[in-house]
């Protein structure tokens, strides 16, 4: 169901305003309105200006209509890169890892996305849809209205396409929009150990053609990581992918510098994620290539890794995009605030630049630059209005979300207040 508001008197709108990806420079540029008004019509952002100009050609009357006055209104926040869908935790993991275990060293005996993998082949479809509703609020309590969702905890057909079915059944129940992502390639099962390319061949001829054929899922990811999927190897399952009509993703350079940002730039990949490790010429060529970097600096803050070059990658002209990649081992949080103070502190970010990074190239890194990510006539009436004047209190607030409203399609969906 699609609603029509009125927004007004918005101390600042920011708007955000591109229908594509901003690189580099263009990042800091947020587009603010004072005393602002956004009117959504069935679903649909119609008119965005200063109040007084809206409010005199919109008839206020039978519209809902919400006086932000001394609040800050933004588009809703995309996260782009998530693996919500599982069952099981690995809680006892992470207290491995504060005694000084590494993520590759659990993962390597047997632990890590293992584990995961073992919870989520035994789960009920039931199971995986209640506890994903619960996760898709807390998301939407931070002011996220579309969220990229991976698989990748099955490595077998059966459970890959359970969890692409779960996320499809959450996008038809729950107000936050879902992207899927097709991962069959996240890591090594038990029955392929030793025999990768055996398990590349059963993903890219039997998985595969299976998820493109029901339309499951819009992107194909990899596990692109030394010890894990090799650079031919994620090579071999993307350009099959990629002929299959997906659109590409890769785990990037996360952990050992294989050169998975290079891959991303040559196969002409949406975007490359993680890119802790990523060389100056990976970096370079992305930003050629107008490929998306996507930074997940809650993992390298989880894992105690060094963040990725945040600072440098915009300055050479990329397009930065933020995320949480909230998971059950590597970062197990949604909190769009912890994204924003990590980046901002240790990620030598600007605020500006983490606005943008968080809509409009949130947005480009799961293609959707022309419908959301930005408040601008035409696009999709996905808003947020913080309890706060200006965005420059989003990383202030340390770890604490400003969200006190969020309008999904153009009907009020979190409220702080009520
Ligand atoms: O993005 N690196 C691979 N995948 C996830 C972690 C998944 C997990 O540990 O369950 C990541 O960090
Ligand atoms: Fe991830």
């Amino acid at each position: 169901m699609k609603g029509s508001i009125i927004i007004k008197n918005a101390s600042q709108l920011v708007t955000c305003s591109s229908f594509k990806a901003k690189q580099g420079k263009a990042m800091s540029d947020l587009h603010v309105i004072d005393d602002g008004a956004v009117v959504i019509e069935d679903g649909i952002i119609t008119a965005v200006g200063k109040t007084g100009e809206v409010l005199t050609k919109f008839e206020e009357t039978g519209s809902k209509t919400i006086d932000a006055t001394g609040k800050a209104v933004l588009p809703g926040f995309v996260d782009s890169h998530t693996h919500f869908v599982f069952a099981g935790y690995r809680a006892e993991e992470f207290s491995w890892r504060l005694r000084g275990e590494s993520y590759m060293e659990i993962m390597n005996r047997g632990g890590g996305i293992a584990s995961t993998v073992r919870a989520t082949r035994e789960a009920s479809r039931e199971d995986l849809i209640e506890s994903g509703k619960k996760r898709l609020d807390t998301m939407l309590s931070f002011g996220v209205t579309t969220v990229e969702g991976k698989s990748g905890y099955g490595l077998d057909e059966k459970t890959e396409i359970k969890q692409l079915e779960v996320m499809e059944e959450l996008d038809n129940i729950h107000p936050v929009d879902i992207v899927k992502t097709f991962l069959g390639a996240h890591t090594i099962p038990e029955d392929f150990k030793g025999r990768e390319d055996k398990f590349i061949d059963y993903m890219t001829d039997n998985v595969m053609p299976q998820v493109a054929n029901k339309n499951l899922a819009e992107f194909c990811d990899v596990f692109c990581e030394k010890g894990v999927f090799s650079l031919e190897q994620s090579k071999r399952l993307l350009l099959k992918a990629k002929e299959l009509g997906f659109k590409l993703k890769i785990h990037a350079d996360e952990i050992f510098p294989l050169g998975g940002a290079e891959l991303a730039a040559d196969l002409g990949a949406v975007s490359a994620d993680h890119l802790l490790h990523t060389s100056d010429k990976g970096i370079a060529e992305m930003a050629k290539r107008s490929i998306v970097a996507t930074l997940l600096p809650g993992t390298a803050f989880s894992l105690r890794e060094p963040y990725a070059r945040g600072r440098y990658i915009i300055d050479q002209g990329c397009t930065v995009a933020l995320a949480t990649d909230f998971n059950p081992g590597s970062c197990f949080s949604e909190s769009i605030p912890l994204i924003f103070i990590l980046a901002t502190l240790y990620m030598d970010i600007t605020i500006e630049e983490a606005v943008t990074a968080l809509t409009i190239n949130g947005a480009a890194a799961i293609d959707r630059a022309d419908r959301i990510g930005s408040i601008d006539v035409g696009k999709a009436g996905d808003v947020i209005i913080l309890e706060f004047p200006s965005y420059k209190y989003i990383p202030y607030h340390i770890g604490v979300s400003c969200v006190e409203k969020v309008i999904k399609n153009g009907n009020l969906v979190f409220d702080k207040i009520n």
